[in-house]
């Protein structure tokens, strides 16, 4: 069962919120109200205290309630953060990162997915800088809710209402019930690759695919038509994804251009040879003199060439770096023409290869999100969901 943490600020759609806190439950949902005292003008915590079953936190410095439930805590407690109906000053409050009331504060302490329903006087709504908050949130990897046009409660006509329940309910139901990712097809490459230089020899990496497993594992609970496109690891196979052995990085190439058609999502986890043998010895290379040469060439690069397709799936990358993460990572993403780059730092003593924890910095086009260091399956849910996010934004 999901919390929903549900931010009321001062607005007439206030009432509406009743209504949403009423339907969340209804559909399963574990809902805690939190109210700026503007919204308390409106609407009386009582209310929504009836209605969800919790006490209301209306208080930053409440000690009864800090007692009971303190700010980070309840920050914690929620898989979504949905504010609804979000003013124009609550939303410019997110955007600036100021955190004097309990709402804005908790804004700052969610780590879970925000989704804000706004609601406010057309003009208000079209006003540059509140469009530039709204970007700038946007940026930061929040999802809107609306608004709807239509005529105001001011007595004016135009976009600024607040979405209704039901609607809100519907999007939160679609994007739950059958798993976000049902109906969709995603191509995973994990692992490295193999590059060899005779029958006993070969160039490789530290890859294990445990990040490549977890996304395959994750994707495919999430209701994904998984296919996994895997060099050599020590992992077991997966329930229900399709698996593909390959060694070497033309290998890995070559089975990813025959499944890629018809795939709405490809990820890129797995750490392919940028260079490999110009030829294979036919017998093991004898030892000679003290030193020795390797005649080297480019790889195709796999994810780049799926990008560079007519018909291409939501594109994403990892980058894998041991300095500058943020530079070569937005290089790689506008160089290889993804949708998204995930980005990890390698070689070093927690996270990366070969490890079960890992921390992401996600870019996508005026966008990017951070995921702590977590364990993979964690962070391959993390993932996913901004995938989905960004899908249907
Ligand atoms: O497998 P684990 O032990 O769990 O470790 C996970 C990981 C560190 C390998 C993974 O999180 C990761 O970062 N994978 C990408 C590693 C990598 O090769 O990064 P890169 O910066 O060199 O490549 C950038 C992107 O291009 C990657 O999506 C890569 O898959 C892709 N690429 C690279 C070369 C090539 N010839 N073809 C490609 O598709």
């Amino acid at each position: 069962m999901k919390h929903v943490l549900l931010g009321i600020s001062g607005g007439i759609a206030a009432y509406k919120s009743a209504e949403l806190v009423r339907l969340l439950m209804r559909h399963g949902y574990i809902v805690r109200v939190v109210m700026t005292q503007a919204a308390t003008q409106f609407i009386t915590p009582l209310t929504f205290q009836a209605l969800s079953g919790h006490p209301v936190h209306t208080r930053l410095l409440d000690e009864s309630q800090e007692n009971a439930m303190g700010h980070i805590n309840l920050a914690r407690w929620a898989d979504i953060f949905l504010i609804a109906p979000a003013s124009a000053n609550c939303i410019a409050k997110f955007s600036h990162g100021l955190a004097d009331d309990l709402l804005s504060t908790l804004y700052l302490a969610a780590e879970c997915p925000v989704y804000i329903a706004p609601a406010m006087n057309q003009a208000m709504w079209h006003k540059a800088v509140t469009q530039e908050n709204i970007k700038r949130l946007t940026q930061h990897g929040i999802m809107f809710i609306g608004p709807e046009a239509g005529s105001q409660a001011c007595g004016e006509t135009g976009l600024g209402r607040m979405t209704e329940p039901e609607a809100i309910v519907q999007y939160f139901t679609a994007l739950h019930a059958a798993g976000i990712l049902q109906g969709k097809k995603i191509l995973i490459t994990a692992g490295p690759t193999r590059e060899a230089l005779d029958p006993v020899r070969y160039i490789s990496n530290r890859s294990s695919g445990k990040m490549g497993y977890a996304l395959a594992e994750q994707a495919q609970l999430l209701g994904a038509e998984v296919t996994l496109i895997s060099g050599p690891v020590q992992l077991p196979a997966i329930n229900n994804v399709k698996i593909h052995l390959v060694e070497s990085a033309a290998d890995m190439h070559a089975a990813v251009m025959r499944h890629i058609a018809e795939q709405d999502v490809m990820i890129a986890a797995a750490a392919v040879a940028d260079y490999t043998p110009d030829s294979v010895q036919p017998e093991k290379i004898k030892k000679q003199g003290e030193q020795t040469e390797l005649n080297l060439q480019r790889t195709q690069d796999i994810v780049a060439n799926v990008a560079s397709l007519s018909n291409k799936p939501f594109t994403v990358g990892f980058a894998a770096e041991t300095q500058n993460l943020e530079h070569y990572a937005l290089d790689k993403l506008q160089r290889k023409n993804l949708d998204m780059i995930a980005a990890n730092w390698v070689g070093q003593s927690q996270g990366g290869f070969d490890s079960d924890l890992n921390a992401l910095h996600v870019y996508w086009h005026n966008g990017e999100k951070a995921f702590k260091m977590t364990d993979k399956t964690q962070l391959a849910k993390q993932l996913l969901t901004l995938i989905v996010e960004r899908l249907n934004a």
